[in-house]
């Protein structure tokens, strides 16, 4: 099917662009010999970039600390991939569009949305999943706070925000609530678990602060 000009890849961008340029004779080693920096640039970037598709294409990545190579479709995303050919359902598919965090894991150490990246954009990253957190069986110190804190009910939301907590004390050892708030901004616990969700992260911490005070209501923690 053709598609309109406004719908065409980046691929199919950048051989055009490659292309033309091509097509002027031009080369990065003559442009960077005439002082053309950008051009050069343009070009060399050009060259590297890996066409992909129509059909199956190879792609690799680090998943978990293990090197992982599967052969995909271009149109598949990573969610589908990691759960489909790797096993690894703790990334959940709930909305499929972006919006509820429940397909989070790490790429390169950041939370994203695995239903919203391609898998042959994963080519070369470094993944975690839910999958790789806990070792022999012990829990990591986040996994731990959250059964502490009672931090979840049905678990549908859990790995994912497990994942983007875990993310953000990497970065920030020590969050504020606001920070922890922040972090967790991205998903939707549909079982109204946020606050203990919040007590979790800032009990991984070692951070106490007032809004931590546990009021036993009706059977129900409420920080
Ligand atoms: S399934 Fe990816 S954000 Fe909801
Ligand atoms: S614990 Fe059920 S969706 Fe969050």
């Amino acid at each position: 099917m053709n598609h309109p000009a406004s719908f065409s890849s980046s691929r199919d961008a950048s051989l055009s662009r490659r292309s033309f340029l091509k097509g002027l004779g031009v080369t990065a080693a003559t442009a960077a010999a005439n002082g053309a920096e950008a051009l050069a640039a343009d070009l060399a970037q050009a060259d590297r970039e890996r066409p992909f598709g129509p059909g199956e294409t190879a792609v690799g990545f680090v998943l978990d600390g293990v090197r992982v190579q599967a052969r995909v479709e271009p149109r598949e995303t990573l969610l589908e991939v990691l759960r489909t050919r790797f096993g690894h359902t703790g990334a959940k598919e709930g909305c499929d569009r972006g919006t509820c965090g429940a397909c989070t894991v790490l790429v390169g150490g950041t939370p994203v949305y695995a239903c919203m990246m391609l898998a042959v954009a994963a080519d070369g990253a470094t993944i975690e999943t839910i999958e790789g957190q806990a070792i022999g069986g012990r829990l990591t110190p986040v996994q731990q706070a959250f059964v502490e804190k009672d931090g979840l009910q049905c678990g549908f939301c859990t790995p994912g925000v497990v994942l983007s907590v875990t993310a953000l004390l990497r970065k920030d050892p020590r969050p504020n609530e606001e920070a922890v708030r922040g972090a967790c901004a991205g998903h939707v616990c549909r079982c109204g678990s946020h606050p203990r969700i919040v007590a979790a992260a800032l009990e991984a911490s070692g951070v106490k602060t007032a809004s931590q005070m546990e009021v036993v209501s009706g059977g129900r923690h409420h920080v």
